[in-house]
């Protein structure tokens, strides 16, 4: 197993695709911190992988506050002793209620590059004086097909992935010189708490999903837009993740891998 004795933090794992990270990076044999801000989900993740054999711990994490993150790479060090691979992805739509508006307004700009930006920036300003005094590290980044390609309607999101996808390559060429690799996922359609509020939004918001469910816009998302005519599932980015956070993926840094079912073929 590729992660026998090494620790990993994923943030945002109470739920979705973090959570199928999280059990990808456990079945693997990793210990793993499931950090997030929305606890009772969280401890029914723990208490999932804890049950499957390996540790797992939660810690409450708010990845828009420096002081939050830093605690929480504290909380690995000091629960295993080792901290291997972070993986950064906590991810919003918009601000509380961004399901109900049209166009973003200014708080969704904000909730979006809060989280889905300096979420990131702050989990790798976290790690990286550690993984680089130490010479070894894994940071998987988790973007989107969204940030591949500007559209209207979800500006906001589109644009926050964009900058997820140049900021890992920022620091992958920074970190490069010490042995650590810094990669992004761009994961498609998957149906998730997320998606359900997009599907909401587009159901209320467009005429074409007028009188669809959430599930029923998701659906003819996937088979308007997904060559291989499937959605992705949380499994699927895991399976991603845990190859680029091994060892086996020790010559790639840099890269953005669409898991999308073929959605963009960049
Ligand atoms: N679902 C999709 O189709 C899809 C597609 C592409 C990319 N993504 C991205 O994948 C990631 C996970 O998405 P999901 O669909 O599982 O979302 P989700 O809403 O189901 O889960 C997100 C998790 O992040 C946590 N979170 C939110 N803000 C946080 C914060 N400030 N600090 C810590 N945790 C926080 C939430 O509590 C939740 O557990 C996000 O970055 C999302 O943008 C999702």
């Amino acid at each position: 197993m590729d992660f026998e004795g090494k620790t990993a933090i994923v943030t945002g794992a109470a739920r979705g695709i973090g959570r199928g990270i999280a059990l990808e990076l456990a079945r693997r044999g990793s210990n793993v911190i499931i950090a997030d801000i929305d606890e009772e989900p969280a401890r029914e993740v723990v208490a999932e992988i804890q049950a499957g054999g390996t540790g797992a711990n939660y810690c409450e994490t708010d990845v828009t506050q420096q002081w939050s993150t830093d605690d929480m790479v504290e909380a690995a060090l000091e629960g295993y002793g080792q901290l291997d691979v972070l993986v950064n992805n906590a991810g919003v739509g918009g601000a509380p209620g961004f399901a109900t508006r049209k166009t973003p307004n200014i708080d969704d700009w904000q909730a979006t590059f809060d989280v889905n930006v300096y979420g990131i920036v702050n989990g790798i300003q976290s790690v990286e004086k550690y993984m680089t005094d130490r010479g070894y590290g894994k940071i998987v980044n988790i973007a989107s097909v969204a940030g591949r390609l500007g559209r209207p309607g979800f500006a906001s999101y589109g644009a926050s992935k964009a900058a997820a996808i140049n900021v890992s390559q920022a620091w992958a060429f920074k970190l490069a010189p010490h042995g650590i690799n810094v990669n992004a996922v761009c994961p498609g359609l998957i149906w998730t708490p997320l998606w359900q509020s997009i599907g909401e939004w587009r159901s209320s918001m467009d005429e074409q999903h007028a009188g669809m469910t959430p599930r029923q816009v998701f659906e003819r998302a996937v088979s308007d837009a997904v060559p291989l005519g499937r959605e992705q599932t949380p499994e699927d980015v895991g399976n991603a993740v845990a190859f680029l956070a091994s060892d086996r993926a020790r010559s790639i840094t840099g890269q953005a891998l669409n898991v999308d079912g073929g959605i963009r073929m960049n």
